[in-house]
């Protein structure tokens, strides 16, 4: 059964019997396209081993879909509720990996059992409705009676088409396995990564420095002027490999990120870059740690990619943390056609963030603009509050 119990989000806007009359009507005349709908899958599907089969399945499927989403929108409003959309996004590739993700969306099943109770039982009500309507003598029962008629059908479509507490704990498990195992794969990467910088950086400059003084320690006796000199060239030596050191050290935590916070550290890189970038919003307090370091990374990320692919003349930043979700969002007005699959950066981002929970999404059309929305489920400590917790990351709720 499905959970409907959250609340109300539109009281004061439900709609009255004459929306819900409008409404039933709507839902008496989904009558054709359903059955449409349900021909089209039925015989594609005997079809099936021929081309034109699943291109009926799949038109079926569409119209079967289109309709279940509407319903999905009334049923919300009826009962005051939000319903968000719960199919899973169509992978790229041409209509038969389209089909085929269809098919293993569970969603998919249940809106073809929705369609049954919405050309049965489900019609006769919205049919009723509006009979009720129409007729002078009974028009006392339509006001008042309305209301309870489609608040009826309304949660019996949402026990179709939304799924239940049960298999929403199912699919956070499922994406919680998932994402656990992408933060170890990107931990172990990052390992390697830090490896191998200080081993070409940091190791063969120390190496070099070590090799100088035991050199200059042969010279001393012999050449005190050629010593010296190989001493010099260790200590210019060892301050490269300071330097280098610093540059791992930035790479890990930058120090702009400790003094300042993610708001000023975004500030700084904004500086940085050669094309403006406008930041807007702020942050009231600190974040925790690990997703300071996280989230700004991704920021980076974002504004070196607009830097090297998108040609644009402006950028811009927007920071703010809202309902106990950190949000970023950055933009450019260029070319547009960012596509994370077609990269190591932002999937790289993606996968940092899911190991908090949270999620980076890219909308960027031919010709722009692109917009990457980044967003954290997370707690902001008070700035003078040294006993904040700031190194645990609060969770999203399951
Ligand atoms: N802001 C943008 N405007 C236009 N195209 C973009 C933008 N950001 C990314 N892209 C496109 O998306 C692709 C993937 O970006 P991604 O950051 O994943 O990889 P990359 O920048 O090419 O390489 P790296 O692994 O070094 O980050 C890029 O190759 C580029 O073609
Ligand atoms: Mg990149």
């Amino acid at each position: 059964m499905s959970d409907l119990s959250a609340p109300p989000s539109a009281e004061s806007a439900r709609p009255g019997p004459l929306r819900l009359t409008a409404y039933a009507g709507e839902q008496v005349l989904w009558l054709v396209p359903l059955l449409l709908g349900l021909v089209l899958f039925v015989v594609g599907g005997v079809l099936a081993i021929i081309w034109v089969g699943i291109a009926l399945v799949l038109g079926g499927l569409l119209v079967v879909r289109g309709i279940a989403d509407r319903q999905r929108r009334i049923a919300g409003r009826v009962l005051g509720i939000d319903v968000p959309s719960p199919y899973r996004p169509a992978p790229p590739g041409g209509p038969l990996v389209r089909l085929w993700s269809m098919i293993g969306d569970p969603m998919t099943w249940r809106d073809l059992g929705w369609l049954l109770w919405a050309i049965t039982a489900g019609w006769v009500i919205s049919l009723l409705v509006v009979v009720l309507m129409v007729a002078v003598a009974t028009l006392f029962f339509w006001w008042f009676g309305t209301p309870h008629l489609m608040a009826v059908r309304s949660r019996v479509d949402l026990t179709f088409l939304t799924y239940g507490a049960t298999e929403r704990l199912e699919q956070r498990v499922a994406a919680l396995t998932r994402s656990r195992a992408e933060a170890v794969d990107h931990s172990a990467a990052e390992l390697r990564r830090l490896e191998r910088d200080l081993h070409d950086g940091t190791q063969a400059r120390l190496v070099a420095v070590s090799m100088s003084l035991g050199m200059a320690e042969a010279q001393f006796e012999d050449d005190p002027e050629a010593a010296r000199r190989t001493v010099s060239e260790a200590r210019e030596a060892t301050s490269a490999a300071i330097a280098d050191l610093r540059s791992v050290v930035r790479g890990i935590h930058p120090p702009v990120l400790a003094d300042r916070g993610l708001d000023g550290a975004v500030r700084a890189l904004a500086l940085d870059m050669a094309v403006p970038v406008e930041v807007s919003g702020g942050l009231s307090g600190r974040l925790p740690l690990p997703i300071e370091s996280a989230v700004y990374f991704a920021v980076a990320e974002c504004l070196a990619n607009a830097a090297k692919h998108a040609g644009h003349e402006h950028a811009w930043v927007e920071l703010g943390h809202r309902d106990g979700v950190l949000r970023v969002v950055v933009g450019d007005d260029g070319r547009g056609g960012a596509d994370p699959d077609a990269g190591t950066g932002m999937r790289g981002v993606m996968r940092r963030l899911a190991a908090f929970d949270g999620t980076m999404a890219v909308s960027s059309p031919a010709g722009g603009p692109t917009v990457v929305t980044l967003e954290v489920p997370c707690a902001l400590s008070d700035p003078h509050d040294s006993s904040s917790p700031r190194t645990t990351p609060s969770s999203a709720p399951a």
